[in-house]
């Protein structure tokens, strides 16, 4: 048996757990009328409504309990101090250092690396001001119009989700496009209406060695050299954000061009180094800083707020009392905002990869549920699509609402509308409709069922007066130390992840066996080797 699960204060959460599952959020909130307003918490301009959750003052002190059983306390400190508790990696984890203030130190192997943080972001600085002067000219002397960032996973999901939550601060007359899938319609269809002379390529890898990253940056330099005929224009048309200097060098890339972060920062938490260059061109360097500061605003929050008042702990706390006793198997964030519709992607690779793991820092099998299914889309299209299941499916679906009070695009009463939804939804939710109220509205008996509502699903409610980029910053480092929290409770390493591996080292091996001129042996199992020859056959008869 793992030491978590005998832990006195998870044996105590199991037996309250007995005592707390069958209340309903009905009676809790009949019970006691201030329980809105009781729990619930503002920090860093986020106002928290944790009430609608299936929770007492107990299970919050147990939950407390249990974080300090684990010594969260002392795991955030170990964090943010620069320990290499990337264990398997041997590496620090200090995406923190990435938003701290020049000022400051943190020492990682003795060298203080917030001066090469601040001294990249500079770099980062000056292109970018460059590119949007157009100042920066491509190989034939015109200015950058299309910026397209070629990356995957964290290097893309970072990107892609900010440029899009932050639309509204970008610059409407740069065309910014993502490219990450190895399918080639995602590179054609980004460059297809686009002038190669106007375009600049932003290849983003950590490693500069994934397959999909590389086999797109080599596509987009054939399109380019097509058009400019040179191999000397690669060097205005292509930078590279990377920690791998001798592999962008191997590609062909000035190192010059190149914009450098450390082993450090884990690709789902990279998006405000260098990798959020594409962004920084975007919206220019002041908002990009405005979006560190928030991100370094919640760090702190993180670090100093009592347990109970701690945003990134509570939403932790709750995400653990649902998958552990419960037995809660997603989590769905859902956005009110159009500008946050990658949000829950983005959340699903720091969720996922980071705490998908079922062995435990000491390499044991853990004997507990670990990360949820993270999942989501933006309100209220969610509401016409899947909320039917959340409502009256069998399953606990706990949820994040994400609102903000102001609009950035004010438009007639849109937005009081949207938020209506917000409220009615968690209202709903957590209420639902009973039998005897569904009777007394005259629906006939043999449709009561289907049109009862049971209620008590679970909700947080999270709204911020407007998405700056500050505000994203914030709501970004929200959800980093939620990971975190949950990923201290169970024990787990959350900044590796080997279970991506075993597919690309497979995939390197089938790619060669689907050459169209050859018949290569196969060896794999008799279901691969015949959908690989069906495959072949195919695609011959199709060439
Ligand atoms: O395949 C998983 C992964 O390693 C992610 O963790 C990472 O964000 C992504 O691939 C891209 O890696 P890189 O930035 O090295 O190309």
């Amino acid at each position: 048996m793992s030491s978590l699960i005998q832990q006195p204060a998870w044996k105590s959460l199991e037996k309250h757990y007995q005592s707390v599952k069958d209340l309903h959020l009905r009676t809790m909130f009949a019970e006691d009328p201030t329980r809105g307003q009781r729990l619930s918490v503002e920090a860093q301009g986020i106002y928290l409504d944790y009430s609608k959750n299936r929770i007492t003052g107990e299970t919050l002190r147990l939950l407390a309990d249990l974080a300090e059983s684990v010594d969260l306390r002392g795991r955030i400190q170990s964090m943010f101090r620069g320990e290499k508790i990337n264990t398997t990696e041997d590496r620090a984890v200090l995406h923190t250092a990435l938003r701290a203030p020049r000022n400051t130190s943190i020492l990682v192997d003795g060298k203080n690396v917030v001066l090469d943080v601040h001294a990249v972001l500079d770099r980062m600085a000056d292109f970018s001001r460059r590119v949007r002067s157009g100042e920066w000219k491509g190989y034939s002397g015109k200015r950058m119009r299309n910026i397209i960032n070629i990356g995957i996973g964290g290097s893309d999901l970072g990107p892609v989700m900010a440029y899009e939550a932050l639309k509204h601060y970008s610059d409407r007359d740069l065309i910014v496009r993502f490219v990450s899938n190895i399918d080639g319609t995602d590179l054609a269809e980004a460059t297809r209406d686009l002038d190669p002379s106007e375009t600049l390529f932003v290849v983003c890898s950590k490693t500069f060695t994934t397959i999909e990253t590389l086999t797109n940056a080599e596509s987009a330099r054939d399109w380019c050299l097509k058009a400019l005929h040179d191999k000397q224009a690669i060097a205005r048309h292509f930078v590279a954000v990377s920690t791998n200097r001798a592999e962008v060098q191997k590609f062909g890339i000035d190192p010059a061009n190149m914009f450098g972060f450390w082993d450090w920062v884990g690709g789902r938490y990279s998006l405000d180094s260098a990798v959020g260059l594409s962004l920084m061109i975007a919206v220019g360097p002041d908002h990009f800083r405005d979006m560190l500061a928030g991100f370094h605003a919640m760090d702190e929050h993180f670090q100093s707020a009592p347990f109970p008042k701690n945003l990134p702990v509570l939403l932790g706390l709750l995400g653990v009392w649902y998958v552990n006793f419960f037995q809660a198997e997603t989590h769905a964030i859902l956005p009110y905002d159009q500008y946050l519709w990658r949000l829950s992607a983005y959340c699903q690779q720091l969720d996922m990869e980071s705490n998908g793991k079922r062995v435990t820092l000491d390499g044991t099998f853990v004997d507990y549920q670990t990360g949820p299914i993270i999942w989501g889309q933006p309100g209220t299209n969610g509401q016409h699509a899947y909320y039917q299941l959340i409502h009256q499916g069998t399953r606990l679906i706990p949820c994040d609402f994400i609102g903000f009070f102001r609009s950035l695009n004010p438009l007639g009463h849109h937005h009081d509308l949207l938020m209506a939804n917000f409220f009615a939804q968690t209202e709903a939710l957590a209420f639902g409709k009973t039998p005897e109220e569904v009777a007394a509205e005259g629906i006939p008996p043999a449709l009561i069922p289907h049109r009862t509502f049971g209620g008590n699903h679970p909700t947080n409610t999270l709204l911020a007066e407007e998405l700056t980029p500050a505000m994203l910053g914030k709501l970004i480092a929200l959800y980093e130390h939620k990971v975190f929290v949950q990923g201290t409770i169970w024990n787990l390493n959350s900044f590796d992840q080997w279970g991506v591996e075993l597919g690309k080292v497979l995939a390197k091996r089938i790619a060669p066996e689907l050459s169209v001129s050859g018949e290569p042996e196969l060896d794999h199992d008799s279901s691969t080797n015949t959908l690989i020859r069906h495959f072949r056959q195919k695609r011959r008869s199709l060439t």
